[in-house]
């Protein structure tokens, strides 16, 4: 069973204590109810991973632990085994013990490209929504987070994230829930949150939007990266069946829109601060994650189409103030 209790704990005194009101039952009907067909496989990964002690770990440059005397090969072959069990690894890379997790994205890439222009984390309270297996969860405590919260309702997530977990020695200033967005109660408690990856992918990117800046406190800074079309104007796409093969695609706005979206919603000095094109070498497949990725989901004789003919996937990073 994954233990929630010392996030509980580490909750009891803070400005989150009003959480405890609905989380703990909501985590008792995921464990109970709503484990998925795999979870017994993907816990027996996690348990019989070692719990280590790294030596020395660096999670300010990226997400890497190691140790002295170093492990056996033996030893390396064992955990390699385990989180090779917990496959397809979609983000990171992660360099535990000498054993490179070369996920699909190169999740650091992104974190170089929004750090120099967010607020420090340092001592800051932080939610990541949609935060995956928790690369950046991992970065905000690097970065100095008090406490870094992801939410993600996709368990085989939560199973690698505790697997790091395990591997960083325990480290207990990051925790990921396996819950959505929309279970959370307002809780006016965080100063940073964090949304990349996710308004895309939201039938409802206004409510989407309320949703994060509910959860900010007065001041708080929301850092927003999406999927966006260029041109000055007014126009949102909005996929007819699939966007580079994603079904659940929804919305998809100039930079213009998703500034009066953020305005609309009661969001202060809004900055974009970063435009990227993805390209196939930060998203690609690799030993860790072997299914299709971007180089399939891209036009093969023009790079700058979807597959569907759509423009290929352009992401910027946006900042805003509640004020
Ligand atoms: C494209 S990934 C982005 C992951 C990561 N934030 C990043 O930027 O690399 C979108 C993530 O949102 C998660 N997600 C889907 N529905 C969600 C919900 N209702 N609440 C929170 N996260 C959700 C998915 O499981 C997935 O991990």
């Amino acid at each position: 069973m994954i233990n929630f209790g010392d996030f509980y704990q580490r909750i009891a005194n803070s400005n989150l204590t009003h959480w405890l009101n609905v989380l703990p039952t909501q985590l008792s009907t995921w464990q109970h109810e709503l484990q998925h067909g795999k979870f017994k496989q993907w816990l027996r990964a996690v348990e019989n991973l070692p719990k280590l002690q790294p030596t020395y770990v660096d999670l300010l440059h990226n997400v890497c632990a190691a140790m002295e005397p170093e492990l056996s090969s033996g030893q390396l072959e064992k955990i390699e085994n385990m989180l090779r069990a917990l496959t397809p690894w979609r983000k990171g890379p992660f360099s535990l013990y000498g054993i490179n997790i070369n996920a699909e994205w190169h999740s650091d890439w992104k974190w170089n490209r929004l750090i120099p222009h967010i607020s420090s984390l340092a001592r800051r309270t932080v939610l990541d929504v949609g935060c995956g297996c928790g690369y950046y969860l991992w970065r905000m405590v690097g970065a100095g987070a008090k406490l870094a919260v992801g939410l993600d309702p996709m368990q085989l997530f939560l199973y690698q994230f505790e697997a790091i977990r395990k591997l960083l020695g325990g480290e207990q200033r990051a925790h990921l829930l396996p819950i959505g967005i929309e279970q959370l109660p307002t809780l006016t408690a965080f100063d940073t949150v964090f949304s990349m990856g996710v308004l895309h992918h939201r039938r409802s990117p206004l409510d989407h939007l309320h949703q994060l800046k509910n959860q900010l406190v007065s001041e708080g800074e929301l850092v927003l990266e999406t999927l966006i079309v260029e041109g000055d104007t007014d126009q949102v796409l909005v996929p007819k069946n699939c966007y580079a093969k994603m079904r659940n695609v929804y919305f998809i706005p100039t930079i213009s829109v998703l500034n009066s979206w953020l305005e609309k919603c009661g969001f202060i000095n809004i900055n974009t601060v970063d435009i990227c094109m993805t390209s196939i070498e930060e998203q690609r497949r690799t030993s860790w994650m072997t299914n299709e990725s971007l180089a399939e989901f891209l036009d093969p004789t023009n790079h700058h189409k979807t597959i569907e003919g759509y423009p290929a996937p352009i992401r910027a990073i946006f900042i805003a103030k509640k004020p």
